[in-house]
């Protein structure tokens, strides 16, 4: 993969749900080490102090904001009266969790689908919800939702299983695609994409899982850091810096 260039996210403030764990870490570390101020948002408040001290701890600039994202009027409280995370150049939403192993549509009850779908959906709609209008208003943003390919449509995707968890996704892919569309594909400043980290070695991936946080993030920098002219596509699904079918 070829390097990031250091000099694109000085004076940039980033804002990243998950930033306390795995990849979403992992995207904190590598956009701060560009110049980025990183705010990371998590609902542990250990959790986000150990990520915050650890960021501090390696040079970067560095803010934890504690929010459950499922909680609508908490992030429009708390991001919307927060001068620099409201006006963020980057929104990536990282937060997630999976769901029950054996939640198959039929096992799934209305607890866990509620806990899943208002986490991975409600909370990356929370967020947008939250920042976007400031980027529209701009003219200038970028929007990544962290997705997964057991939300597509095709492939790896709708299978079966994990019920809330995948359709949670499909969600998000749908949520990605409408808003990139509803602010004119790129046209107007702000780009929207979503993409697939892929199996991660993280408390949710597993430690047998193939790839590294820092691997997984590496698409997400990608599309948080790449040049924006009237070529550039936007409105996708991404995979390892490709786009995938939804
Ligand atoms: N790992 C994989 O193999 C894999 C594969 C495909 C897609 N993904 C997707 O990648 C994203 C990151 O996954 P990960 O593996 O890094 O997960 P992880 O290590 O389990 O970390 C989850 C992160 O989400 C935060 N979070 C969970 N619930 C939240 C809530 N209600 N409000 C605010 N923050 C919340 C956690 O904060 P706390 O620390 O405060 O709990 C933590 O920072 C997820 O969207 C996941 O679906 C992961």
């Amino acid at each position: 993969m070829a390097p990031i260039s250091s000099s694109e996210l000085t004076d940039k403030v980033v804002l990243i749900t998950g930033g306390s764990r795995g990849i979403g870490f992992s995207a904190a570390k590598a956009l701060g080490n560009l110049g980025a101020t990183v705010l990371i948002v998590g609902v542990s408040p250990d959790n986000l102090a150990r990520a915050v001290a650890q960021l501090v701890s390696l040079g970067i600039d560095a803010d934890g904001i504690c929010i459950d994202v499922a909680n609508g009027d908490a992030v429009a409280e708390k991001i919307g009266n927060h001068a620099l995370a409201a006006g963020a150049d980057i929104l990536i939403n990282s937060a997630g969790v999976m769901s029950e192993k054996m939640a198959k549509t039929l096992r799934t009850s209305q607890d866990e689908w509620r806990r899943v779908m208002s986490i991975n959906l409600d909370g990356t709609f929370n967020m947008i919800s939250a920042v976007g209008p400031q980027m529209a208003a701009r003219k200038s943003g970028r929007i990544i939702n962290v997705s997964a390919c057991l939300g597509r449509f095709t492939g790896p995707g709708l299978a079966g299983g994990l019920a809330p968890y995948r359709i949670s996704k499909a969600g998000v892919n749908a949520l990605t695609k409408n808003l990139a569309a509803e602010l004119g594909s790129g046209t107007r400043g702000v780009l929207v994409d979503a993409m697939c980290p892929n199996h991660t070695q993280t408390d949710m991936g597993g430690p047998l899982a193939p790839r590294t946080p820092d691997e997984a993030a590496d698409t997400i920098c990608w599309l948080a850091t790449r040049t924006h002219d009237a070529d550039t596509q936007t409105g996708l699904l991404w995979e390892d810096r490709k786009i995938v079918p939804w």
